[in-house]
């Protein structure tokens, strides 16, 4: 059984390929079970973007992803790879558009924990320090976090001292990087892309892979500006202001990519004015 989410999502975003695509989907899965040696197809209830089913191979259990968007699903297979040992979910096979990943065990998701915000930020960045332990070669083929900041530079209808504001700290971020080095960015580090493996290990799902630094990864955990940003600072030993820095240019970011996607801006704005009191009481 289709889910409406997927089917909705996939029709109004990819109108008559989308169609196509979730028509194709049966034929695709039999051939893919056939040559990968799959067997019990159990889907995963939360499909919004892609097709997401459980099922065996041999011996041991596995996630099959289908995606509309082959680019992306082969960005996030590299990305996987790159972190393989280092706290992500392991790549079994690759073929256009479609993946198979081990099953991670038991699989909960941070999102559902019943744990309190400073300990889902705690896990975050211990899991964050780990993933970005991986070299980042000179040669590689992910895209720039830092090139995606460009965004700031279009005429959006938000408050232009705000704009303006966050384009002169990206502006300094980027040129003042406090030792900051590039590495692999996970991209889309939020509470339902983290899973529980085995009884205390977490475990990354569905990377984006992107090329940045390290202090832009963990902005969906704070909760609370003032304590979380602190609690960031002292964990990976930054400078308080400059992770308020940088939250500031990300929370105007988020804004535009809200307003990109015709969706309400005033969430983010009021987080801004809130940062933004918060560095200039600093100074
Ligand atoms: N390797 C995995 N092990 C266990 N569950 C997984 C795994 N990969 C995906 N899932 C489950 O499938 C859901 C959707 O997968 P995800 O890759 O996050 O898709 P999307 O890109 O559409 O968000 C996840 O929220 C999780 O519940
Ligand atoms: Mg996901």
């Amino acid at each position: 059984m289709l889910q409406e989410t997927l089917r909705n999502n996939i029709t109004t975003i990819h109108g008559e390929i989308g169609l196509q695509w979730l028509q194709n989907l049966p034929q695709n899965l039999a051939r893919l079970s056939k040559q990968w040696g799959l067997t019990e197809l159990n889907p995963v209830e939360n499909m919004t973007f892609n097709y997401v089913t459980k099922a065996v191979q041999g011996k041991r259990a596995v996630i099959l992803k289908f995606s509309l968007d082959p680019d992306s699903l082969y960005q996030e297979m590299s990305a996987l790879k790159y972190f393989a040992g280092h706290g992500a979910a392991k790549v079994i096979a690759y073929q256009d558009g479609a993946l198979l990943l081990e099953l991670v065990e038991p699989g909960n998701s941070l999102k559902g924990m019943n744990y309190d915000n400073r300990t889902k930020l705690q896990i975050c960045c211990e899991l964050t320090k780990r993933l970005h332990q991986v070299e980042l070669p000179i040669e590689n083929s992910f895209p720039s976090f830092h090139a995606g900041l460009s965004l700031l530079d279009h005429e959006w209808s938000l408050p232009p001292h705000f704009l303006a504001y966050a384009r002169n700290l990206r502006d300094d971020l980027l040129s003042n990087p406090h030792n900051e080095k590039l590495v692999l960015l996970h991209g889309d580090f939020h509470h339902d892309n983290i899973l529980l493996s085995g009884t205390n290990a977490w475990c990354v799902i569905d990377p984006k892979g992107v090329v940045g630094f390290p202090i832009n990864e963990c902005w969906s955990f704070v909760m609370d500006v003032k304590e979380d940003t602190q609690y960031i600072a002292q964990f990976f030993d930054y400078d308080v202001l400059f992770v308020r820095q940088w939250y500031f240019v990300h929370v105007i970011l988020a804004a535009c990519w809200n307003l990109e996607n015709d969706l309400p801006a005033d969430l983010f704005l009021n987080l801004a004015a809130k940062i933004h009191k918060l560095i200039q009481d600093f100074k």
